[in-house]
């Protein structure tokens, strides 16, 4: 028997994997973080499975269940949005696990800011405009920022920040990033990426908020960064015609020879 935690991606129902969809295919228990998994990923749970939405559930609950199952025999397939990395919960369900002796595997999923970013057509670490992604968010009753990890101490590496669970605190992400990006800095917020009611707004610092009006859907994305939208940025060195590299050796005196 094995706990199967597998990122059920960013809202459509076809960005799972295929190892994903085949494990809730082959597990007689499926439990399923029901605020933001998409319900047609339940169709591949097999016929009869015992099916849990376990949004209303506590940790403790949600433990019985797998003890449950653990006891029968039955695998169980543990579903989370996006990836399991980020904002999952993932950590303290696998820490009772190794706890209870009870085994484990991890399948990833799409994250949401890639779904944003797709969304978008955008790339988010353009040549010589952005190299890093800073995955963040602000504080929330259920859990404080660290201290040091501030928007403000981000903002000054100049990165592009993919801000999460943080839409309906907009005035003040826009308050403490426009110091360090400028007024004019372009932003992304995108609703709900890759649901069938998907909403992008883009903007920029400054237009942002009337931009949007009185949007209050709360799953969105900030994308802010110099790198949003961007034309005018270097082209990559690796495809560039007379860079020498170990698939495409260049020139009379390639630096990898042995591959020619
Ligand atoms: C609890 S976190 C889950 C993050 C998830 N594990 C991931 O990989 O993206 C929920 C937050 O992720 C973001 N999010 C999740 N799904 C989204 C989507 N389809 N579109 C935009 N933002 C999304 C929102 O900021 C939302 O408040």
């Amino acid at each position: 028997m094995t706990v199967h935690f597998i990122g059920a991606g960013p809202g459509a129902a076809d960005l799972i994997t295929l190892r994903g969809r085949d494990l809730i295919a082959a597990s007689p228990v499926c439990l399923y973080a029901g605020s933001l998994v998409p319900q047609a990923l339940l169709a591949h749970c097999p016929p009869g499975a015992h099916i849990v939405n376990t949004a209303p559930l506590s940790l403790d609950e949600i433990m019985a269940e797998i003890a449950a199952a653990h006891a029968a025999g039955h695998d169980v397939a543990r579903l989370h949005s996006g990836d399991l990395s980020v904002w999952s919960a993932m950590g303290e369900q696998l820490r009772r696990l190794r706890a209870l002796g009870i085994p484990y595997d991890v399948t990833p999923g799409v994250p949401s800011f890639a779904a944003a970013a797709a969304a978008l057509g955008a790339e988010l670490t353009l040549p010589g405009v952005a190299q890093s992604v800073i995955l963040t968010r602000t504080s929330g009753r259920a859990s404080a920022m660290p201290e040091g990890e501030t928007l403000a101490a981000f903002a000054a590496t100049g990165a592009t920040l993919a801000i999460h669970l943080s839409v309906h605190v907009l005035d003040r992400v826009i308050a403490e990033l426009t110091p360090h990006y400028g007024p004019d800095c372009p932003v992304a917020v995108v609703w709900r990426a890759s649901w069938p009611d998907q909403r992008v707004v883009k903007a920029t610092l400054d237009t942002l908020e009337t931009a949007i009006g009185a949007e209050m859907e709360r799953t969105a994305l900030i994308l802010v960064g110099r790198a949003i939208g961007a034309e005018s940025f270097d082209e990559s060195r690796l495809y560039a015609g007379d860079y020498d590299r170990r698939y495409r050796p260049v020139g009379t005196d390639p630096r990898f020879p042995d591959t020619v």
